[in-house]
């Protein structure tokens, strides 16, 4: 027989669980946290309370698969000091704009002095991603904005800007915007929008909204976030990667093996602005799948990491190391918790939204394309 609700929600932790109505999707997407998508993050208010459950203001949270850099940025709301790791360069250059410090008012002034100047096309050649995935004009527009973006100092905020507006002309439907395998070249009929709806055909529409958003977002942050307090991303492979200072404690959610290509899910990112692709590194990589040889590696690759002489995780044994992956329901997916070496002090469950298990969740996703 199928537990009642009652005996269901007797061993869930209520204070991780939402349901839709509680947190709603502006609330998850508050702030930075909708600067770019990102697919298989964290929601955030999970996060704000493991560090209040697990830290004290002041102490410093370490996150080594940091993605899309949630930790970091309830870190800096919680006041506290955060690092972050991520072996995908575009993760560490949007957990960067997110959590750097800006004077407002160069920030504004370059981010509407750009704005204005949406529109001006390049004498740049497009590459052979740039000519399939985008319409020509689309494709003017994108490559004009990129030759102004070394104009400004705000010069990574404004790349973000730009592959947030390349994900959103490439020329695929409203309803793979995730992996798309082809272009879209067409009319089609859309599933999201139950009519035909037609591939994009400019980008200049995405560029002047997202500049806008972005610095609305960039703003609200700055009114939240505690003040002394830094964030430090690190681009590296984590089980390579000398790691400097000390740390508190830990919090994150490590790659689901075989599930989520963390390189891919940019791949315009990396095309337009030349970013160092190094998938090869990536732990759980999609590409390897989930066959049970690749969960034994997944847990190899965790169990060697581990054996391994602390270099920089907290070697003071008084220091508390509480990790999301005993807390999220995303933990269940770890492959074989004890042969990893971990030692289960206790366990919380939470109930997921209906939501955030679909691939296409609003967790991850910028609005759809007009
Ligand atoms: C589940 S995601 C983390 C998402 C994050 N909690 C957030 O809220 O955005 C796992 C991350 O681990 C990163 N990763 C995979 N292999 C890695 C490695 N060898 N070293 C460092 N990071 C790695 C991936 O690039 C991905 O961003």
């Amino acid at each position: 027989m199928a537990p009642t609700q009652d005996a269901l929600y007797a061993e869930i932790d209520l204070a991780l669980s939402w349901s839709e109505r509680d947190l709603p999707e502006r609330e998850r997407t508050k702030h930075v946290h909708r600067l770019h998508p990102y697919l298989g993050k964290f929601i955030p208010q999970l996060v704000e309370i493991l560090l209040a459950r697990y830290f004290r203001p002041g102490q410093h949270v370490l996150d080594p698969f940091a993605g899309s850099g949630t930790t970091l940025v309830q870190a800096l709301e919680s006041g506290l000091d955060a690092t972050g790791v991520d072996v995908a360069a575009f993760n560490c250059l949007l957990m960067d704009v997110k959590t750097r410090s800006y004077n407002p008012f160069v920030l504004e002034q370059e981010l509407r002095a750009i704005h204005a100047r949406i529109g001006e096309t390049s004498a740049d050649r497009p590459s052979a991603y740039v000519r399939r995935w985008f319409a020509p004009q689309a494709a003017r527009e994108l490559l004009g904005f990129r030759a102004l973006i070394d104009d400004y100092e705000h010069a990574d905020a404004l790349r973000v800007v730009l592959a947030r507006a390349a994900r959103s002309a490439r020329r695929t439907t409203h309803f793979d915007l995730e992996f798309p395998r082809e272009p879209q070249l067409e009319p089609y009929w859309c599933h999201k929008h139950r009519r035909e709806c037609r591939p994009v055909e400019t980008a200049s529409q995405f560029l002047r909204r997202y500049t806008l958003d972005t610095l609305a977002r960039l703003r609200a942050f700055s009114r939240v976030r505690a003040r002394r307090r830094v964030a430090s991303v690190i681009h590296g492979d984590v089980r390579e990667e000398q790691l400097p200072g000390r740390y508190d404690g830990v919090l994150t959610s490590p790659p689901y093996p075989g599930l989520i290509d963390y390189h891919e899910q940019h791949r315009y990112a990396y095309e337009l602005l030349g970013l160092d692709d190094r998938r090869e590194l990536e732990v759980g990589a999609a590409a390897a799948g989930n066959s049970r040889a690749a969960l034994a590696a997944y847990s190899e690759a965790d169990r060697d990491r581990r054996q391994r002489p602390p270099r920089a995780l907290p070697g003071d044994p008084g220091t508390r190391r509480p990790s999301a992956r005993r807390t999220s329901a995303s933990s269940r997916k770890s492959p074989d918790r004890q042969a990893c070496g971990r030692v289960l002090r206790g366990r919380a469950d939470r109930a997921l939204n209906r939501l955030a298990q679909e691939r296409t969740s609003a967790y991850g996703r910028s609005p759809a394309p007009a």
